[in-house]
């Protein structure tokens, strides 16, 4: 060290993006110039959409954009200050009175994204003395909450609940409080959380359980209640947390317990008290969403319906979809360069992805993210079948046994799934 470092040297050194922009296979920031919720328009050309979190296909309901556009005319486009201060709206209050109801717990709390909620709940619940048993694949939102937070965190293999016991066994004792924080629904592999035997585990161990249930919430449960409801052990979930960004077609975030922890969070997370309320419109859009939630299960059946018929259609034409249970259905590719090339040949064949390389899955692991919405029609989904069907050939993915075997040996080895067929 002599003091003489340029601090901007790793963004000058920094070539990966570039390097994908020079070849003309930056899947990234494209800009969409139009949208109707299954079709998006980029580069001048339509795209289905395959890439998206709007899973109950709610963000161009005529009734979700008046209730948002009323809420715009009642109370203007921002709340311009913290809920702590002048930006709390009966909107707010109503929306965490019915959240809770919903996700049954006492109380809930918004905040103005999913990603405070995380960073701001594990902040201020976690003290020096305490710790945290993170699942390896939890959300960046989750890892960035354990950064903050004053207390230790371990994490465990993916999902993997011996791996879990043992950690516990061997640290437990060291600490004063625990949490075990998963993701309900994972983000990237679609896989669903193996809540029961963590609250099994936690029993035994004297741990709080939270839940971040993104993609749980309007995908799993009679109506969507989340992760808890769909096990039936909700009941034994601490803390739930949800975000607006996904099913509820809008912006921002909550977290649902009792009231005692929830008025605790509320005066003590930072992200939460220092950061500009939701808008008015997203409150409202949330609300709205959730109405239809409660009151159309149609919604949900079409979304269980799609994603089936996709998963079925994927795994016939031999894609290794890691075996994925819900409308997130991941195609292992293998290496990163395949799933950059393919994903630009989709985008020109009209077809709307999102590649996902390291370090959001390990080394050599890339996939292409698709995901799907109960409004999809059927001919949106066979328009994507047919050119995933295509371009899986052309790259050597589909039809290559050999290829097949690599891919079923990779998906064992670092997301224990097994080869399965259709
Ligand atoms: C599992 C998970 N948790 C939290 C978040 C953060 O939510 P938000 O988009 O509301 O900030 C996301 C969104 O990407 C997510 O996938």
């Amino acid at each position: 060290m002599n003091g003489n470092g340029d601090l901007f040297s790793k963004c000058y050194r920094f070539e990966d993006a570039k390097r994908l922009q020079a070849m003309g296979l930056y899947p990234y920031f494209r800009p969409i110039t139009g949208s109707t919720g299954n079709n998006v328009v980029t580069g001048g050309k339509r795209q289905v959409m395959i890439g998206s979190n709007n899973y109950l296909g709610l963000t161009h309901d005529p009734r979700v954009m008046e209730a948002a556009q009323a809420a715009i005319s009642k109370y203007g486009t921002g709340c311009t200050g913290s809920r702590f201060l002048n930006g709390n709206l009966d909107l707010h209050e109503e929306l965490e009175a019915r959240l809770a109801k919903f996700v049954g717990k006492e109380a809930a709390l918004c905040f103005s994204t999913g990603f405070f909620v995380n960073q701001g709940t594990l902040g201020c619940l976690i003290g020096r003395s305490d710790v945290i048993y993170s699942d390896r694949e939890n959300h960046a939102s989750i890892v960035e909450g354990t950064q903050v937070a004053l207390g230790d965190t371990l994490r465990f293999r993916h999902n993997d609940m011996e791996d879990l016991e043992r950690i516990l066994k061997n640290t437990r004792q060291k600490y004063e409080g625990a949490m075990i924080i998963a993701d309900g629904v994972f983000s990237m592999s679609g896989d669903i959380l193996n809540l029961p035997k963590i609250i099994e585990i936690a029993k035994r161990y004297n741990c709080k359980v939270y839940v971040d249930d993104a993609h749980g919430l309007g995908v799993l449960g009679e109506l969507g209640q989340g992760t808890g409801h769909h096990f039936g052990v909700n009941q034994d979930v601490d803390l739930v947390m949800g975000t607006f960004s996904k099913s509820f077609a809008s912006m921002g975030g909550f977290i649902a317990g009792t009231a005692d922890v929830v008025h605790y969070i509320k005066h003590r997370a930072r992200p939460f008290m220092f950061s500009a309320a939701m808008a008015p419109s997203a409150a409202a859009t949330a609300l709205k969403c959730l109405d239809i939630m409660e009151t159309e299960p149609e919604h949900i059946q079409n979304l269980r319906k799609n994603s089936e018929y996709v998963s079925k259609g994927l795994r016939e034409m031999g894609y290794n979809t890691l075996n994925s249970k819900t409308p997130i259905i991941p195609l292992l590719i293998g290496d990163d360069a395949t799933a950059f090339a393919i994903t630009q040949k989709l985008c020109e064949e009209g077809v709307f992805t999102t590649p996902v390389v390291r370090p959001a899955v390990p080394e050599g692991c890339a996939l292409i993210r698709t995901s799907y919405m109960a409004s999809h029609t059927k001919d949106d989904l066979d328009y994507a079948l047919e050119h995933l069907a295509k371009v899986g050939k052309e790259f050597g993915i589909l039809g290559n046994p050999e290829k097949t075997e690599m891919l079923n040996k990779l998906a064992f080895d670092h997301f224990s799934v097994h080869a399965t067929t259709a």
